[in-house]
């Protein structure tokens, strides 16, 4: 679909699209890495391939033909900001790898608004890719940098007015070493400068133009590399993991400025993390993948509130989510046959657990909705074995008392409350915040 964006004026159309993953596997036959370098070498500059990605460098062993990405079905809606979020190794890079059409799949589709794209080289894609080791050509300015993309772009429309090409290049050469005023410029030159310019605008980084990228800070440099994806006008923007480098504060800075960018662009946009502060505050929706499998596709809230899985409720959500193993017995009690923790669920769970009797089930509760209580059969008894004061809350970690097998738990309180190390205390639980989970299949039991 073509659309046109006010904001960048006449002439600038933008191409937004869908991209839609059908059924898609890979796994990695060979020795590792082999491939990957390969395509890299060979296609890596038509994505604008700004670094080798880190899935280059990783060691960890790997057995041949261990499949890396699993049965990822996945829209990602014309114009939405889709964040993959997932530990180190869970696949994101070669998803992302795969859109881009660096890897091969080994099974499933992949399409880019109504193009079915499998067998497109990534040139013919209309993507372009930000990572996190983005590197600039250091020789060339900050303008150039921008502008590199869109020199080597195809095609080149040439204007009623403009002179033959062998005019123009005798121009061009002639007036090369002149000041940039009297250079001359061909119609396409002047349309790659306007180009720029309307992307250093966004960028904000106009004054930096006539810079050499050794003379930027390491965010310069991120919204540089950022300037030269966007610059070429593609369909769809992959970034990976491309704020890591930078420290914290720049971090968050540049999260809200990506986030503000891609609203004003409108641009399909895929965006990996491992951190999940990062998904939940940039995405529209979030996929959670671990082991090469989509966990699962929501909206940051509905991930936190509701997670289809153990590994989604620990995932999501910073302290994680505790988790404590207890005993169920219709119609609605839960105990910890280690400690003297026994309590009653409320009754909207009672339909959900009827084929639960007598099994186990996991607890699990937040950081957040635990509380300083009294002493109550319904409350557990803690000792605190650590304790975080971070100003606006403090944060404490304690175990379970009397158990063999000690349980621990992460508590948010007020930070007007003392606590010392060592002390004994009794948390209640919000009945209303409660999660449960299928023991063995660690799949979320919701109310009915
Ligand atoms: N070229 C390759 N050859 C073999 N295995 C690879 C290759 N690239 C990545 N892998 C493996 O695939 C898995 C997923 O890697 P990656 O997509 O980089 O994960 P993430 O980006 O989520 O950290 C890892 O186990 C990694 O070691
Ligand atoms: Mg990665």
């Amino acid at each position: 679909m073509v659309r046109d964006k006010g904001c960048y004026g006449a002439g600038w159309k933008f191409t937004v699209a869908q991209v839609v993953l059908e059924n898609v596997y890979k796994s990695f036959s060979g020795r590792k890495g082999e491939k990957a370098i390969d395509k890299t070498e060979k296609f890596g500059q038509e994505v604008e391939l700004l670094a080798l990605p880190e899935a280059l460098h990783t060691t960890s062993a790997q057995s041949p033909e261990q499949a890396v990405l699993r049965r990822i079905n996945l829209t990602v809606k014309d114009g939405e900001f889709m964040v993959l979020v997932g530990p180190s190794g869970c696949g994101k890079s070669t998803l992302l790898r795969s859109i881009a059409g660096l890897e091969e799949l080994t099974g499933g589709n992949i399409w880019v608004g109504d193009r079915l794209v499998n067998d497109l080289p990534p040139k013919e894609r209309d993507i372009a890719m930000v990572f996190q080791n983005y590197a600039l050509y250091p020789h060339m300015t900050v303008y150039d940098n921008i502008a590199f993309g869109l020199r080597r772009m195809s095609g080149g429309e040439t204007t009623e007015n403009s002179l033959p090409l062998w005019a123009e290049n005798l121009l061009v050469g002639m007036t090369r070493s002149l000041p940039k005023k009297l250079k001359y410029l061909t119609e396409r030159e002047k349309a790659i400068d306007a180009q720029v310019r309307v992307v250093a605008e966004l960028l904000q980084i106009e004054p930096l133009l006539d810079r050499l990228p050794k003379q930027l800070s390491g965010g310069q440099r991120q919204r540089v590399a950022l300037g030269r994806a966007i610059a070429r006008n593609p369909q769809v923007f992959l970034m990976d993991e491309p704020l890591s480098n930078l420290d914290a504060k720049l971090r968050s800075e540049t999260r809200a400025q990506i986030v503000k960018l891609q609203r004003q662009l409108g641009t399909t946009t895929i965006y990996v993390t491992h951190d999940q502060t990062e998904a939940m505050t940039m995405g529209d929706r979030i996929a959670v993948m671990n082991r090469g499998q989509i966990q699962q596709l929501a909206h940051p809230l509905e991930l936190y509130n509701r997670p289809a899985n153990r590994f989604v409720a620990e995932f999501i959500g910073s302290p994680p989510m505790n988790f404590l193993p207890v005993q169920f017995q219709a119609p609605l009690l839960i105990t910890h046959p280690q400690s003297q923790f026994r309590l009653t669920l409320p009754d909207i769970w009672q339909r959900a657990l009827q084929n639960y009797d007598r099994r186990p089930l996991i607890l699990g509760i937040r950081p957040e909705h635990l509380n300083l209580s009294l002493p109550a059969p319904k409350n557990l008894q803690v000792r605190v074995d650590l304790v975080e004061a971070l100003g606006n809350e403090t944060v404490i970690s304690v175990h379970l008392r009397e158990t063999s097998a000690p349980s621990t738990f992460q508590v948010r309180i007020a930070p007007d409350r003392p606590v010392l190390l060592g002390e004994e205390l009794w948390l209640s639980i919000a009945p209303d915040k409660i999660h449960l989970f299928d023991a063995q299949t660690e799949m979320a039991i919701w109310p009915r």
